[in-house]
Order: structure tokens, then C-alpha cells, then sequence
């Protein structure tokens, strides 16, 4: 059981919550993930960690509401006790200076891109950091963002904050004004797949942290499996980031959309 020490709302469906878990706060890197499980029966969720406190033996996830589980996990509040708390998973973060890097988030994709930002920065690079939302509500840790990274640009499908357009517009921009050696994109498949097609065209490597479902996190029951360069592969042990450009996106996409019906069903009944 972890117990919740703050939980801060971001915007309607986006809460930070800051959870105690001391061994993994010690020992998790950039990019490492936790499997976070609310109520004896409930789903499992993968969750990167946005940020850890070894001293206070904390580390903070930052949740949207998306579906049922997830709704569970944002429901709790501070003083509650999260079931259980599995990790750090994974592999962590590829950091080294690159030279100049573009950091691409979207949406709550922003949060795992923090600790990627900090530690790029730690390793000497040039890092850019642009930041894309629907609307302004939509745009988080943007204090935290400019705090970390050399440049901050904020995009907004909407225009109510920032400079109006895709993520993607953003990252073409930097593109075309000076050299770029390497790019991360993390957030909803759909824009880590354009930002790859984007990136792809310049050349310019890049790496994304997906997000698929996941069960046992142990690479066993095969659900985060996924085509990398034609190759199978276990999100929850072989990543969850890989070479965007070897990601076969439209698969992804198509197994994450098989489960939308089954998440809708779960919401009804929820709601009943
Ligand atoms: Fe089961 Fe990855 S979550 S194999």
C-alpha cells in the first residue's frame, strides 16, 4: 500500500499526485515506468514517473482521466492508499550529449518528458522543449519546463495559449532555424507518429516512450507487444522507448482502438 502525500489538480482530467514509495524514488532514471493498480481487482495502469524526491521517498505521476482505472486513481486523495505500486520498469532513458535536442510533448506526455529534459541538460546538450496542448488548461509543467530546458515554445490546437497549431509545426520551426541532432516525442500515439514522419524526412533520430496497454509488466501475457522494424517486442520490459522511425504506428494504433469498446463498457458501468 502507498500512501498519497499531495494531489494537485492541473486542469479538469489531469491530477499530479505525489506517492510514497521510497525504494523506487532511490533507484528510478529518466524514462523508468510503475504499474499502478487500484482496489484488489482493479487494472493494471502503467504510469511514467514525472519527477522523485529520494529524500522525502516520494515520487509524483501525473494521471489524466482517460478511462475507468484511471478515474479510480484520481478519485483518491491525499491521506488514501493506492493499492499497489510496482517498478521502476523498464529501460531506462538513452542520455548522452547529442548536441542540440528537440523534446517534443503532448498533452500529459509533458510530464514523463520533464526528467528526459533534465537529464539532457545534465548531459550538456542544447535542449528545446516544445509543448503542445489543445487548449491553454491543456499545457502542464510549463514553469518546470523553463526552468529545465533553454527554450520553451508552446503550441495550442486552439490558439488560447502559445502560438496556434500542432506540435509538430513547432518542431519544423526549430528544424529550419538551426541544426538539430536529436528529438524525443512522448504523448498520444497519434502525434509521436507525426512527429516521427516529421523527423523522419530531416533525417533527425528520434525516440518516443509509448504508451500501450499493459497487464503483468513482465513481458509474460503479451499485451504491450508491438512491431519495431519489423521485429516483436514488450513495451514493458524492451522500453517503453524505442526508435520512432522503426515504430509500426499504425498498428499500435489499431490494437489501442480494439480496446476502446471494452473501456466504454467499463465507464457505463461505472456511471450506472
Ligand atoms: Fe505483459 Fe508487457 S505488459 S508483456
Amino acid at each position: 500500500m502507498n500512501k498519497i502525500i499531495s494531489k494537485e489538480h492541473f486542469s479538469e482530467k489531469v491530477f499530479k499526485l505525489e506517492i510514497e514509495a521510497p525504494l523506487i524514488a532511490r533507484s528510478r532514471k529518466a524514462g523508468h515506468f510503475v504499474i499502478v493498480r487500484v482496489g484488489e481487482k482493479g487494472e493494471r495502469m502503467p504510469l511514467t514517473i514525472a519527477a522523485a524526491d529520494a529524500v522525502r521517498g516520494t515520487i509524483t505521476l501525473v494521471v489524466q482521466e482517460v478511462g475507468l482505472s484511471s478515474t479510480r486513481l484520481c478519485e483518491l486523495n491525499e491521506g488514501d492508499y493506492i493499492t499497489d505500486v510496482v517498478g521502476p520498469l523498464g529501460q531506462a532513458t538513452h542520455i548522452e550529449n547529442f548536441g542540440t535536442v528537440v523534446c517534443a510533448g503532448g498533452g500529459v506526455g509533458v510530464a514523463p518528458m520533464l526528467p528526459i529534459v533534465q537529464a539532457l541538460k545534465a548531459a550538456g546538450n542544447r535542449v528545446i522543449a516544445v509543448l503542445a496542448g489543445r487548449s491553454k488548461e491543456l499545457i502542464i509543467l510549463e514553469k518546470e519546463m523553463r526552468e529545465s530546458a533553454d527554450e520553451v515554445i508552446i503550441m495550442t490546437d486552439d490558439g488560447s495559449y502559445g502560438r496556434k497549431g500542432l506540435v509538430t509545426e513547432g518542431v519544423e520551426e526549430v528544424i529550419k532555424r538551426e541544426k538539430v541532432d536529436k528529438c524525443f516525442a512522448i504523448g498520444p500515439a497519434i502525434m509521436m507518429k507525426f512527429v516521427c514522419l516529421l523527423t523522419k524526412k530531416y533525417e533527425i533520430p528520434t525516440d518516443v516512450s509509448l504508451n500501450t496497454i499493459m497487464v503483468d509488466g513482465t513481458g509474460m501475457c503479451g499485451a504491450c507487444r508491438i512491431t519495431i522494424g519489423g521485429k516483436t517486442k514488450f513495451v514493458c520490459v524492451d522500453g517503453p522507448e524505442f526508435d520512432g522511425h522503426q515504430v509500426d504506428f499504425d498498428e499500435m494504433l489499431k490494437r489501442m482502438g480494439a480496446f476502446k469498446s471494452i473501456e466504454r463498457e467499463e465507464m457505463h458501468k461505472l456511471e450506472e
